[in-house]
């Protein structure tokens, strides 16, 4: 009788006549290398693992929509925004930032919130964290923040000393490091947590002007965190914390979903705002620049596959489209060059046409060849411009309206001067008793495992935020220490 279950195949297609043994020169013998099913099945599998982000390695996807429900075709042209209703399909990848990609989730450590959406007018990334400010904001640093908070070269383990030697000689780290030591540091789920652009970005409208904009996305499920205390006690039961809630709530049609509002700042606002509205260490308080709602996303299907789906998922904040543009802010602009590096690194060239990658709307490159190009490679479409077969012309009309730009070329001292502490400051006079306690108790935690200069250097810099701050972790470090002495007496004894 034969089987009528689908046949195991080669690569190829041909069968594969025996999955089971390999063939061998006698019953005892050694392998043969003829045995080509052996040869390509173990080549395979030693080609199974790619890079993993340099950062933001361990995450979770899932698709979903995104549906207008207030017009602010005022101010963007994109034909996301056009009109009240109009449903956009995306996907998002949350995500830890230090840890590789088998750490836990429930880590204190900044969330990554990136968001593709399927435009008729291409992909717009929104690539942002779950907090609305950065730790510095020139990109020269962004290499050494990696360095800093992941392995040390020697010893191969996290270190407290790499990592709060280097925040705190940054002052314009603290409204960032603020954040993270704060409840909002740990978030219980992906689910529970807002996101942030971030950055200021611009938006074009219908008669070409220009305004700055900041993106939020706010959980509609409400905020919820973890302590430390919870997430040590979560750990050692599950790692995938953040991806099993994710995953479960989407299978049993729980959709998680975010409102989407935007603040807009016009460019004699920037002209005459108190500080650099470019600057990725600040906020624009909403009371000056407040909310305007836009929409809401929801995600309501997981991948069929994560290595396809989410692992080769490529996110850039150079993803932009029409309505939809960068600013001055120097953090962005190199992030416009990192991210398609990295992508061409980690997954390839050609890494727009992994299906999670590729536009839903027809896209026309003359980009050609290059390694792993499944595509029919454009036919025989000639792939040079301008050409007089009518092929696929750029169009000028959408070009932005010039931004006036001046100034002497130099390496400017963007520190000199600035306010580093007022922010940091005002968020910490915003907290009341309980949740200033559990900064402090954090703070004392994480950097109580550095050294005491570092830790000095640290309560310093928090004093100069707020006296009250910088005393709350002296004295929370005081704490920590005398139980840690005892709990020494106690084990010597
Ligand atoms: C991932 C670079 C700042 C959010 C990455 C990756 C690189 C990178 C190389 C890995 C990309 C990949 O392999 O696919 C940089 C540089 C920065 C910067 C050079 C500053 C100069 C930021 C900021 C945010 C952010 C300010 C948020 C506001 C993310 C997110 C991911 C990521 C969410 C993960 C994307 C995903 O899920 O695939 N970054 N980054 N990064 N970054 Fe940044």
């Amino acid at each position: 009788m034969s089987d009528k279950r689908p046949h195991l195949t080669h690569a190829t297609g041909a069968p594969v006549s025996d999955n089971l043994n390999i063939m061998t020169a006698g019953r005892r013998g050694p392998a043969l290398l003829q045995d080509v099913w052996l040869i390509e099945k173990l080549a395979h599998f030693d080609r199974e693992v790619i890079p993993e982000r340099r950062m933001h390695a361990k995450g979770s996807g899932a698709f979903g929509t995104f549906t207008v429900t207030h017009d602010i075709s005022r101010y963007c042209k994109a034909r996301i925004f056009s009109e009240i209703g109009k449903v956009t399909p995306m996907f998002a990848r949350f995500s830890t930032v230090a840890g590789e990609r088998g750490a836990a989730d429930a880590e204190r450590d900044i969330r990554g919130f990136a968001l593709k959406f399927y435009t008729e007018e291409g992909n717009w990334d929104m690539v942002g964290n779950n907090t609305p400010v950065f730790f510095f904001r020139d990109p020269l640093r962004f290499p050494d923040l990696n360095h800093a908070i992941k392995r040390d070269p020697r010893t191969g383990m996290r270190s407290a000393d790499n990592n709060w030697d280097f925040w705190t000689l940054l002052p314009e780290a603290l409204h960032q490091v603020t954040i993270v030591m704060s409840e909002r540091g740990l978030p219980r789920s992906f689910r529970h947590m807002h996101g942030f652009g971030s950055h200021t970005y611009s938006f074009i409208n219908a008669a070409n002007e220009r305004t700055w904009v900041k993106f939020h996305f706010r959980t509609q499920q409400g905020i919820e965190n973890l302590t430390d205390a919870e997430a040590e006690a979560l750990i050692g039961k599950d790692r995938e914390t953040h991806q099993r809630d994710l995953f479960e709530s989407i299978e049993r049609g729980d959709f998680p979903r975010w409102t989407m509002f935007v603040q807009i700042m016009t460019d004699d606002q920037a002209k005459a705002f108190a500080f650099n509205p470019f600057d990725l260490t600040k906020v624009w308080p909403k009371a000056d620049f407040p909310l305007i709602e836009v929409g809401y996303f929801e995600l309501n299907r997981n991948p069929e596959n994560v290595f396809a789906e989410v692992e080769q998922a490529s996110f850039s904040p150079a993803h932009v489209v029409p309505g939809i543009g960068f600013s001055p802010d120097k953090m962005l602009q190199a992030r416009l060059f990192s991210y398609g590096d990295a992508a061409r690194y980690r997954l390839g060239v050609n890494h727009h046409l992994i299906p999670v990658n590729a536009p839903k709307c027809p896209y026309h490159s003359y980009h050609r060849d290059g390694a792993m190009r499944t595509d029919g490679n454009l036919g025989r479409t000639p792939t040079y411009f301008p050409n007089s077969r009518g092929e696929w012309t750029d169009q000028p009309d959408l070009n932005e309206p010039p931004l006036e730009i001046d100034g002497a070329a130099a390496h400017w001292d963007h520190r000199i001067d600035d306010d580093h502490y007022r922010q940091p400051g005002d968020l910490f006079r915003k907290m009341n008793a309980a949740q200033r306690q559990v900064l402090f108790d954090n703070t004392a935690r994480a950097v109580g495992a550095a050294a005491i200069p570092i830790q000095e250097r640290h309560i310093a810099n928090c004093a100069k935020a707020d006296p009250a701050y910088g005393e709350g972790v002296r004295d929370a470090l005081t704490r920590l220490a005398t139980v840690r002495a005892k709990g020494t007496e106690k084990a010597a004894e």
